[in-house]
């Protein structure tokens, strides 16, 4: 049994480089304690998508340790990986939409991946979908989405399986402020029912709207705070 007080993210001075470039980031260290929300912030460019990528396991380190859920990732076969993986919702800028899927179905996915019986999950997608506005689209198709639409999609089937951890790259990128501030409630909403949030933004109306950590990234190293965007 892995004790439950462990942190759900554990980077241990952690050191990045894309090939022969320089360290993107360079000894960092972060601890999310479960059930807490944390705003990463920085310029474009400071490493943030990099350091989200280390957290949901598509990228690994150059140095460090990574212990996700108590557990050294580095330890962990290909499946074991896979299960860590299914415990933590990832929401990218470009959204990653099946394109010949329905919304409906894009949405349904981590379940039907999961092995759930349609049956068991027909009320709660239908509900989640409704619930993001996306009540009336549930048959369309991505490509025939809106921008908010697809984000708005991408959100669902980020949650729809109830992660551990939630991960957000930005993801109120392109939409207009009343959208992002009701995909901030989404968070938060997931937030209050257990979940991990991390979620990387420039956006200073976001980090208003909710009461949480914020940490910064400068010249391949974290601090505490909201660094040199609140002066900018
Ligand atoms: N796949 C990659 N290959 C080479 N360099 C990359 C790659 N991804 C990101 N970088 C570089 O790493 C740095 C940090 O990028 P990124 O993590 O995307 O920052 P942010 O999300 O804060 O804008 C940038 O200099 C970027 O050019
Ligand atoms: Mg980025």
């Amino acid at each position: 049994m892995m004790p439950e007080t462990a942190p759900t993210i554990d980077l241990q001075r952690i050191g990045l480089r894309y090939g022969r470039g320089p360290e993107v980031l360079s000894g960092v260290d972060l601890r999310l304690a479960p059930g807490s929300f944390t705003f990463l912030t920085g310029a474009s460019g400071a490493g943030k998508s990099s350091l989200l990528k280390l957290c949901y396991l598509s990228l690994k380190p150059s140095r460090g340790l990574i212990n996700l859920f108590g557990q050294d990732v580095s330890t962990l076969k290909p499946s074991q990986l896979q299960v860590l993986r299914r415990r933590i919702g990832v929401v990218l800028q470009d959204f990653r939409l099946i394109d010949h899927l329905s919304v409906w179905e894009n949405v349904a996915l981590p379940l039907r991946v999961a092995g759930r019986a349609r049956a068991d999950y027909l009320t709660d997608v239908n509900e989640l979908l409704s619930w993001v506005g996306l009540g009336h689209r549930v048959d369309a198709l991505p490509p025939t989405l809106s921008g908010g639409e697809k984000q708005r999609c991408a959100i669902a089937r980020a949650i729809i399986a109830k992660p551990d951890l939630l991960i957000a790259d930005e993801p109120t990128g392109n939409v207009d402020p009343a959208i992002g501030a009701r995909l901030l409630r989404l968070f938060a909403e997931m937030n209050r029912m257990g979940a991990t949030v991390l979620i990387a933004t420039h956006d200073l109306g976001l980090i208003d709207e909710v009461s949480a950590r914020t940490v910064h990234l400068a010249d391949g190293k974290l601090g505490e705070g909201l660094g040199p965007l609140r002066a900018a």
